[in-house]
């Protein structure tokens, strides 16, 4: 598929997305490519006044720069939360609607806006859709710098092929946060997403992972023939 197609695809879930939105609603706002799709088009709305009484919490600086570009107004989550809506994209999608996140390395905010967010929808073009999680993309840690390359041989251990994530240069690339990312490779995907959360969940040093699990209540999913709403079973994980 040519660029401008999945360019065309992200949009179209961003303008549905945005057309969720209603006035006087607190949104998380997140990360990506997509989700620059989506802040256009609730710009857009905003501009033209069929929105009002909106504000949205950025989940990084890149988002923050474009949302007060398109006169989204801001604030923080002690302000705003509880949100009544988080969007955001992912990097895997699987049937169950669990996701990897992070490619972007944004995870540790975009977690942490979804938490305190009612709804969370992911928008993504069907070529995020996954059997299984780790299928394709690895999953973003989050690790303090001090003494990160201690963890490789931890990651390997539970069947990751880890790889300290750089800027093009070469340096560690810093997160939002001050942090380094280790993004880590299952081959053949990963065989127990929750069990894993829960073995990172406990590591000192591992901040955040981009795995999101039981988190998004909808994926909105652009493809080809069309824009599909994919509703999380309850109860599923
Ligand atoms: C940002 O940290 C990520 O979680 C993004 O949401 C994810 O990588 C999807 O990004 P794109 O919409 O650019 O594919």
């Amino acid at each position: 598929m040519v660029r401008s197609s999945v360019e065309e695809l992200k949009s179209e879930a961003g303008r549905k997305a945005a057309a969720s939105v209603t006035s006087g609603m607190r949104l998380g706002l997140g990360t990506g490519s997509t989700v620059a799709h989506f802040l256009e088009h609730l710009g857009a709305r905003l501009a033209c006044g069929e929105l009002t009484d909106l504000a949205g919490v950025p989940t990084s600086i890149r988002t923050e720069k474009a949302a007060r570009a398109l006169q989204i107004p801001l604030g923080s989550l002690s302000e705003l939360a509880p949100l009544d809506l988080a969007v955001d994209g992912a990097d895997e999608v699987d049937p169950g609607l669990n996701l990897i996140k992070g490619l972007g390395g944004a995870l540790l905010r975009e977690k942490m806006v979804a938490q305190a967010s009612r709804r969370f929808i992911a928008i993504v073009d069907d070529t995020k859709l996954v059997d299984r999680l780790g299928e394709r993309a690895p999953v973003p840690v989050e690790v303090v710098p001090f003494e990160f390359g201690s963890h490789m041989a931890w990651f390997a251990a539970m069947g990751a092929e880890p790889r300290l994530r750089e800027e093009r240069g070469g340096d560690a690339y810093r997160t939002d946060n001050g942090n380094v990312i280790i993004d880590c490779r299952f081959n053949g995907g990963i065989p127990d997403p929750a069990a894993l959360d829960r073995r990172l969940a406990r590591r000192s040093g591992v901040v955040e992972s981009g795995l999101f699990l039981g988190m998004a209540e909808e994926a909105i999913v652009a493809g080809a023939d069309g824009v599909r709403r994919l509703k999380r079973v309850q109860g599923s994980t």
